[in-house]
């Protein structure tokens, strides 16, 4: 029949794009598998983005804004010890003199960003070890 030799037709012919399917399931797969690992590194540049400004790099709260605003120091125990989903919660809504970010940021990245907020509190833990 004509139709095989349409359909055999097809896929010899269409080597070449298996080719390029190939490759974009490739790229694909190694752009989710880094955008795992990069989950930590996208709050790091989150953080430097949107919160350095008044939390500084530190995170604790010393910048001439962070000063003038009381920003809270997310190094201390008094935030490290709030859950996820209290911190999400003021990030995401705000809280006096700190700005909601609920319509800059998805709650992934709000999740990212708390992610890279507990950092500071084990690197203060390893600074106190050292
Ligand atoms: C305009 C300055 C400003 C920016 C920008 C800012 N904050 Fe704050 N933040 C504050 C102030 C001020 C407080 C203290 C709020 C209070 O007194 O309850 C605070 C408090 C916090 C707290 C502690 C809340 C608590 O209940 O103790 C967390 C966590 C926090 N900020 C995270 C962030 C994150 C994450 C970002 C970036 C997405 C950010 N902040 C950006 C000013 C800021």
């Amino acid at each position: 029949m004509d139709d095989r030799s349409v359909v055999g037709g097809q896929w010899g012919g269409g080597s070449g794009l298996r080719v390029v399917m190939a490759g974009l399931l490739l790229l694909l797969g190694v752009r989710l598998a880094a955008a795992q690992e990069n989950g930590k590194a996208a709050g790091a540049a989150t953080f430097k983005v949107k919160c350095v400004l008044c939390h500084g790099a530190d995170g604790a709260g010393n910048t001439p804004l962070g000063k003038q605003l009381q920003a809270a120091n997310l190094r201390s125990k008094e935030v490290q010890k709030l859950s996820d989903e209290e911190l999400h919660k003021v990030v995401h809504d705000g809280q006096a003199n700190m700005p909601p970010f609920g319509e800059q940021l998805t709650d992934d990245e709000i999740s990212q960003v708390i992610q890279y907020v507990r950092t500071f509190a084990t690197s203060a833990k390893t600074a106190k070890k050292q």
